[in-house]
């Protein structure tokens, strides 16, 4: 630590995300530890054990993996529909890594769409068999998302947990294939320009901010391994 303090100075001093203040820049990559979060997102004690270590070690922010944020749409199982077990284990694993300074955003994903051979912005084929095709979202289907994304903020704060980070343009979930024009050929409000494709992303991001004033952040990457259907690479 001692080395890396010299070479990266600002690796110890606080940093501020909107109103939440982190104590060193120090911080955990969203990551599904596929050992301990439960199906439906909330977490088990294994998990909370595992994040109480990682703060125990000098993190000042950790992020949860993928958590399902919306599930009526696609019939799925998310935290909305725990809201009351949520809560208790949020605030089992807040008040302990709070004495270490640490605080926690919860990622928030609106599901994987083509991945999970759920439904996307235009039909598409699906991950695992690219002969069987999704169907489109409808417009309300998307406002739905939205609405129950803002919702299960709402329970993250709740819970005690200090912001969202939303599970955006990355490995051609949901959101980044709005936002890829190759996986969008939608020619309403949410496809055709950059600006349309990435409506839905700041859609969220404003449904969080003016309902519940939670801190957000977007999650993007620059690099990407899709499994694509033109060469099943
Ligand atoms: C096991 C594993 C699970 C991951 N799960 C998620 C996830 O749920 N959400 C996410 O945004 N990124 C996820 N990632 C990506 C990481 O957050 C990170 O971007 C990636 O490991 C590259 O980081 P690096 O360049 O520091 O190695 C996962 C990575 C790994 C190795």
């Amino acid at each position: 630590m001692m080395n890396a303090e010299r070479k990266y100075p600002n690796l110890s001093s606080p940093i501020r995300i909107g109103a939440v203040e982190i104590k060193n820049r120090m911080m955990m990559a969203p990551m599904d530890t596929g050992f301990g979060n439960t199906e439906w997102g909330g977490f088990t004690q294994e998990s909370i054990d595992y994040f109480v270590r990682r703060a125990e070690g000098g993190f000042g922010l950790l992020f949860s993996g993928g958590t399902n944020g919306d599930c009526v749409v696609d019939g799925c199982d998310g935290i909305l529909n725990h809201p009351d077990e949520f809560i208790r284990q949020g605030k089992a694993l807040n008040e302990r890594i709070a004495p270490y300074g640490c605080k926690m955003f919860i990622q928030l994903s609106m599901n994987v769409g083509r991945n999970g051979g759920l439904k996307t912005p235009s039909p598409l084929p699906t991950l695992a068999n690219p002969d069987v095709i999704t169907e489109a979202l409808t417009v309300e289907e998307i406002h739905t998302k939205v609405e129950e994304m803002g919702r299960a903020a709402k329970l993250c704060k709740d819970a005690g947990f200090a912001g969202v980070d939303i599970h955006a343009m990355h490995w051609g979930h949901l959101l980044d294939s709005f936002a890829l024009a190759f996986m969008n050929h939608r020619d309403d409000e949410y496809g055709g320009s950059l600006e349309n494709r990435i409506r839905v992303a700041k859609e969220i991001v404003e449904a969080i901010k003016r309902e519940f004033l939670m801190k957000s952040s977007l999650r993007s990457s620059a690099w990407r391994r899709l499994r694509l259907w033109k060469n099943k690479s």
